[in-house]
């Protein structure tokens, strides 16, 4: 095809493929004479499933793409954050769609599921692209059997899911940004010395309205865990090599100047140069809490199809699908710095010159 093509006209059905696209719905219950009438929804189902996860593939690519600059440019960042939307709008689609999966009764099911066997979304290879992609480690991931969950494909998909978690995930080149961010230290403002001092007033400040309150000793003793001090919630910020002992344990992934970065960002989000760098954090913690979503809803339809008997993949099923969603979370870090906020009372005022860095200064004066 040329670019002269452009003026040719095409039919909607051969623009779409629609020959193509609708001769792959092929029920095997109907190839062996006994068609199961539920089987054509489920191919559908998953095939609508791989086509949107394709479209979050290619949304993922471009932004890796621009994020994979040496210095991500400025003007690219809208852009970025546009497709990131659009992935948090698909996923909350992919949820929904549950619902049409759920019109389906396990008695229905039953009528065609010997068929697929041993068939699964284990075995999506798109699913896993699209996990890896974000920054889904292979160590993060929960087995069962203790084999790794790419022996299910070709070798060809496993060097493609090799390449991908091997060549710069979204959770890395993010973690990379943030380090590069520029305003932790601007001329004489340092931020984390500032930080620290607020959360040391502040907690300071809570403690003392506590204890001179008419609060019984339990709750004295609650409100003040809740406060936290410098030994709790605060203590891997204050204090760097604690950060590095808990990204070595686990406990913590991103970096500690990534996660000062990002502390920054959410608590001076309001300043004009940080609103895009703040929207893009939410949009990644959007992703991550939609994919929670969406394993558990997938989780508990899997426990109204089929009960507690083992998947066809041969996982436990509901059980291993229910974990899934509570340990494949990517971007944790990004949740775990809500801990981390205070006040917007206690914030530390910026001196003027770091304000005017951070504001938009379109004045010719
Ligand atoms: C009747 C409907 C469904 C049932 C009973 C079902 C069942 C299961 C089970 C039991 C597993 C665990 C692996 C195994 O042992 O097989 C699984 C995994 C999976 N299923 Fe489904 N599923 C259904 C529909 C869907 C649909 C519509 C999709 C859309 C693509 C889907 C995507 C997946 C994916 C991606 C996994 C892998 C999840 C992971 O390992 O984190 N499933 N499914």
């Amino acid at each position: 095809m040329s670019k002269s093509d452009k003026y040719t006209t095409i039919h909607y059905h051969k623009y779409l493929e629609l020959d193509a696209l609708l001769s792959l719905q092929k029920p095997r219950s109907t190839a062996a004479g006994e068609t199961a009438h539920d089987e054509t929804l489920f191919i559908i189902m998953h095939q609508v499933y791989e086509l949107w996860f394709k479209q979050i593939l290619t949304e993922l690519d471009s932004v890796l793409l621009l994020f994979r600059e040496e210095r991500v440019r400025e003007d690219n960042m809208h852009t970025v954050l546009l497709r990131l939307r659009r992935i948090t709008t698909i996923i909350d689609l992919l949820i929904e769609q549950i619902r049409v999966m759920e019109t389906m009764t396990p008695l229905d099911f039953l009528d065609f599921r010997d068929y697929l066997f041993p068939a699964s979304g284990f075995q999506s290879v798109q699913f896993r692209m699209v996990e890896a992609t974000l920054g889904l480690r292979e160590e993060d991931r929960i087995t069962y059997h203790g084999k790794s969950y790419k022996i299910v494909f070709t070798e060809e998909q496993q060097a493609r899911l090799h390449d991908i978690e091997t060549g710069g995930s979204l959770f890395e080149l993010i973690e990379k940004w943030l380090e590069r961010t520029p305003f932790l230290r601007f001329g004489d403002f340092d931020f984390l010395a500032a930080y620290q001092e607020a959360v040391d007033r502040m907690i300071g400040h809570e403690q003392a309205q506590i204890s001179n309150s008419q609060l019984s000793d339990s709750m004295k003793e609650m409100r003040s865990r809740m406060v936290g001090d410098s030994s709790t919630y605060f203590k891997h910020v204050l204090d760097r090599e604690e950060h590095e002992r808990m990204v070595a344990s686990g406990e913590a992934r991103l970096s500690y100047d990534a996660t000062i970065a990002a502390l920054l960002i959410n608590l001076y989000r309001d300043q004009p140069i940080l609103n895009i760098p703040f929207n893009l954090l939410t949009e990644l913690l959007n992703i991550d809490e939609g994919l929670t979503t969406w394993r558990y809803r997938h989780a508990q339809m899997v426990m109204r199809m089929i009960g507690n008997k083992i998947g066809t993949g041969g996982s436990s099923g509901h059980d291993y699908l229910a974990r899934t969603a509570e340990q494949h979370k990517i971007f944790r870090d990004l949740h775990n710095i809500s801990s981390l906020l205070i006040p917007r009372s206690s914030l530390p005022d910026l001196p003027p010159a770091v304000e005017r860095g951070l504001g938009f200064h379109f004045r010719n004066t």
